[in-house]
Parts: structure tokens; sequence; C-alpha cells
């Protein structure tokens, strides 16, 4: 199959089935992968863990400087750990999700991630072979040179059975008008956020995945980047 050349950015809300077809992309172009939301999230368990009240901005963000996290970049195992410890799992649990809106929010947090960010896509780029990003702010601040933006959307509802699907599947508690309700609380709280808030760059392509399965996102994907010419 075709190998990926140079940087994919994809972003969006939760829940538009992004983190799947990111990974299979990513796998089915040979490509690293980086899930930029699992390190705010990694950073949010660092900040619950240590006490912090995460309206303590100035003791958030010392928080975060001295826990982060280190990014696997195989996207069949997106490794994500801190000191050496596996919180893969734990970073997806409701305490983490509650309160990563609020750390992400914080404007020395995200100038800290997107350092980091840059740098962990300049270290995959030094290799052969490209590599998928997702997360907000990936086309409008973190990757701007990005060869193909990617924007996902899909209808609240579809976001919130897809978010409850994951929670079974996770084996977690499911309960579908409670995340419909976090669903839509976290994504009006990451677009009205002051810094870098979630929307769509200008050069990004929408797509709105309510009607697709994931073997249809991937296909329209798959012909976008083989338009941009990112096929090496
Ligand atoms: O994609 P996710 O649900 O794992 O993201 C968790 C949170 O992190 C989400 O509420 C918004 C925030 N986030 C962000 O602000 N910027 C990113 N690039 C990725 C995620």
């Amino acid at each position: 199959h075709a190998e990926l050349r140079g940087v994919v950015a994809l972003d969006g809300p939760s829940g538009t089935g992004k983190s799947t077809v990111a990974r299979k992309l990513a796998a089915a172009l040979s490509a690293s992968y980086l899930d930029t939301g699992a390190m705010y999230r990694a950073v949010t368990l660092a900040v619950l863990r240590a006490g912090v009240p995460v309206a303590d901005a100035d003791a958030v963000a010392e928080v975060a400087a001295a826990s982060l996290p280190e990014m696997g970049s195989d996207p069949r195992d997106p490794a994500v750990s801190m000191a050496g410890e596996d919180v893969a799992l734990e970073i997806r649990g409701p305490e983490v999700t509650g309160a990563v809106s609020a750390v992400s929010a914080v404007a020395r947090v995200r100038e800290l991630l997107v350092a980091e960010q840059r740098r962990i896509i300049a270290d995959a780029l030094a290799s052969p072979g490209g590599v998928v990003v997702e997360g907000r702010d990936i086309g409008t601040v973190v990757a701007r040179d990005a060869g193909l933006k990617v924007y996902l959307t899909a209808s609240a509802q579809a976001r919130a059975r897809r978010r409850s699907d994951q929670d079974v599947a996770a084996g977690r508690l499911a309960d579908l008008e409670r995340t419909h309700a976090d669903v839509q609380r976290r994504d009006a709280f990451d677009s009205g956020r002051a810094v870098s808030p979630l929307r769509m760059a200008e050069d990004a392509v929408e797509l709105d995945t309510t009607d697709l399965d994931v073997a249809g996102v991937l296909d329209r994907l798959l012909g976008l980047a083989e338009a941009r010419g990112l096929f090496a």
C-alpha cells in the first residue's frame, strides 16, 4: 500500500470517530500516530492526582510542566505513559473526562503541550513515513502547514451514541443521556475558550461522518490524501 508523506491533521469535536479513523489511516499508510487529546488527558490525570484544583491555573501549569506524558507512535498500540507508568486506560475514565476541558483551557498548559507536540511531529518526520495527528487545534495551531487538514463533524446525537458505545466496549457504565449532555458541555467549553478554541482551519476540508461508517470515512481520507499528493 501507499506510504504517507508529511502531516495529516484531523480535528473536530468528540464522538466524530476521529480517533478510530486516525489510527486506521496511520496504520494503512505506515505512518506514525499522535493523539494530542491523550496528552491533555494525561496532564489532567497528573493534576487530579496532585490534588490541585483545576481552577488554579498557575498550580495546574506547574504540574503540567513536571509531568509531560511519553507518547507511543504506533497507531495499532498508542501507548501513553507518565514517569514509566502506563496510563492509557486511566485517562479515559470519568474523572479525567470531567476535568480535562478546564485543564486544556489553561494557556500555559497549551503552550507546553503544543511545543511538545511540535517536537514529536518533527521527530516523526525525521525518519521515513508521515504522521497522522488528531486533536482540536492541529490545523489551526500545532501544524498549520499540514499537507492535509480534515475537520470531522457529526450530529450531536451520533456523537453521544459513539461515545457511549466506546464506554460499553471499554467495560465502563454507559448512560446515553448523560453522555449526550457531557459531549455538549465539553464541546461548548472547548469551542468557547479564549486560547485556541475548537474551530475549523480555513484550509481544512469538512467531513460530516453522521451517516458514514469507519470504512466510509477512511475511504474519503485516503482519497483526499492521494489527491493532495501525500502518497510517497
Ligand atoms: O479527543 P479527546 O476527547 O481525548 O480530548 C480530550 C480533551 O482535550 C478535549 O475536551 C479537548 C482537549 N483537547 C484540546 O484542547 N486540544 C487538543 N489538541 C486535543 C484535545
